[in-house]
């Protein structure tokens, strides 16, 4: 992979995100229109929504320092106008009454193509790098200091519930026998053994991705964070405002689905069944083959373009 391809991240479900925002950001009778991206990543949906009109300011939150760097020189000449503000943030910290309301709100959750393509981010299996999957490594516990400490269960906690993985037990014994000897310390030293113990069930399915997912979600307290943050973006909604939510794990997609239902007060789900991707999509983007999407609308109802996308 070259460096420039591993710097590629295909935003997921553009088109259907575009077509959901662009009521709300291209209302002629406002004048302010105001984006929130709370997982900025590579810029791929910031940049495309950014440009449907120059009228359009956007605030965007990334807590990994590598993607903030990597559009604030992309993006510069945004920045430089004052059209783009980019915050070192987690999206559980946004607050209203710091940032202000948004007519439009997205979260793509989970880690950018560059970060589990970079083996020193030590997210990906198949390269070689230290165990770390800290989405911001410039603090907290990384999934080496999880399979150090954690105990029998622990482990099978994390396993069940994150990874989903029904029977964790053989390669639980095998990690609490080999650490003994030395420590868990690369991702290839993890996945090897998961490899030799659990073995290859499903062609292209690498047998560590699901303990892999689960310590990745665990790292960064991902559900955690989902959860905490949606109440306080909805409330950052102007009137009429929507709030986009892309996930890629069933348990995340029902805290999504949970919270809209919840806040009936302030507004309700634009769409009555999730969206997902085309199949065009899936075949192009792997990435895009779990992806869900929902959207929360603030009451306030406006003329909408995308009516047909919940059919799916
Ligand atoms: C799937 S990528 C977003 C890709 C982006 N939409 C694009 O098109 O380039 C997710 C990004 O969100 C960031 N992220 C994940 N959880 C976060 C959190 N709680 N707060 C802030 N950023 C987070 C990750 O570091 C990663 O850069």
């Amino acid at each position: 992979m070259t460096k420039v391809e591993k710097e590629l991240h295909v935003p997921v479900m553009l088109k259907e995100i575009l077509e959901i925002a662009s009521p709300v950001l291209l209302d002629p009778e406002n004048e302010s229109p105001r984006y929130f991206d709370g997982t900025l990543g590579r810029g791929g949906h910031l940049s495309e929504i950014m440009k449907l009109d120059s009228r359009i300011k956007g605030v965007a939150f990334d807590r990994d320092p590598e993607a903030l760097e990597y559009v604030s020189n992309l993006r510069s000449d945004w920045i430089q106008d004052g059209r783009l503000l980019l915050k070192h943030s987690n999206y559980v910290d946004f607050s209203p009454s710091t940032e202000g309301l948004f007519d439009f709100m997205l979260l793509d959750l989970g880690v950018s193509s560059p970060q589990l393509d970079e083996g020193r981010r030590g997210f990906s299996f198949y390269h070689e790098g230290p165990l770390d999957m800290r989405m911001d490594n410039t603090k907290g516990d990384t999934a080496a200091d999880l399979i150090a400490n954690y105990d029998e269960e622990d482990l099978t906690t994390l396993f069940q519930k994150y990874g989903e993985i029904s029977r964790p037990y053989r390669v639980i014994r095998a990690i609490l026998h080999d650490r003994k000897d030395k420590p868990f310390e690369t991702t290839r030293q993890l996945a090897g053994l998961i490899e030799r113990v659990d073995g290859w069930h499903r062609k292209g399915h690498h047998p560590a991705t699901n303990y892999f997912m689960a310590l990745r979600l665990k790292v960064n307290e991902e559900l955690d964070s989902t959860e905490r943050s949606l109440r306080p973006l909805i409330h950052g909604l102007k009137p009429g405002g929507r709030l986009a939510v892309l996930t890629f794990h069933s348990l995340e997609d029902r805290i999504v689905k949970n919270l809209f239902k919840d806040e009936e007060e302030l507004g309700s789900p634009l769409f009555k069944k999730v969206i997902k991707p085309t199949w065009e999509e899936s075949q192009k983007n792997s990435r895009a083959r779990s992806a869900k999407l929902r959207v929360f609308e603030r009451g306030n109802h406006r003329v909408d373009t995308a009516q047909g996308l919940g059919s799916t």
